[in-house]
């Protein structure tokens, strides 16, 4: 599967009427984790780069839900670029991804839906240790 099949990008349904719009988000039914913690991010400038690490458990769905924001995905190989502009769309992040956030709008709040409780040593935040990580994976799954 390639990196764009496997991040996914997710439309939720709207749920709304002449009130205004309403979406939900099920765990184990519109995304594919039962949601174990929930973060948002806001107030970041256009110039700071979030993220830039990999988390070995964790997975995430990543929602604007207000403004605009960008989300650079690796695997070490191949590249992929959301842009996240709608409350509406997110995507999914399995676990081993490399994963950078950025160019927010001074409007922007992310939404993170995550997998599992927070545990620091779960996270890669070294470019040259995942490289690493993901070549020895590699090498076992070939
Ligand atoms: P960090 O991982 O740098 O955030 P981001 O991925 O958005 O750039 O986290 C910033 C700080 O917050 C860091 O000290 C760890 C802490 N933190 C928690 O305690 N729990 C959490 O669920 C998250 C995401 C971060």
């Amino acid at each position: 599967m390639t990196l764009k099949e496997r991040c996914r990008i997710l439309q939720f349904d709207d749920l709304g009427d002449e009130r205004g719009k309403l979406v939900v988000i099920e765990g184990g039914e519109s995304i594919p984790f039962e949601v174990k913690r929930v973060f948002y991010i806001y107030d970041s400038d256009a110039s700071v780069i979030r993220g830039q690490h990999a988390n070995v458990e964790s997975e995430f769905v990543l929602i604007n839900v207000a403004g605009q924001s960008k989300v650079r995905l690796t695997d070490g190989l191949e590249e992929f670029i959301v842009e996240l502009n709608r409350p509406m769309m997110g995507v999914y992040i399995p676990r081993l991804i490399w994963k950078d956030m950025y160019d927010f709008s001074p409007d922007s709040v992310l939404l993170v839906l995550a997998s599992t409780h927070y545990d620091g040593k779960e996270y890669v935040r070294n470019y040259e240790d995942y490289l690493k990580k993901m070549e020895e994976n590699r090498k076992w799954h070939v």
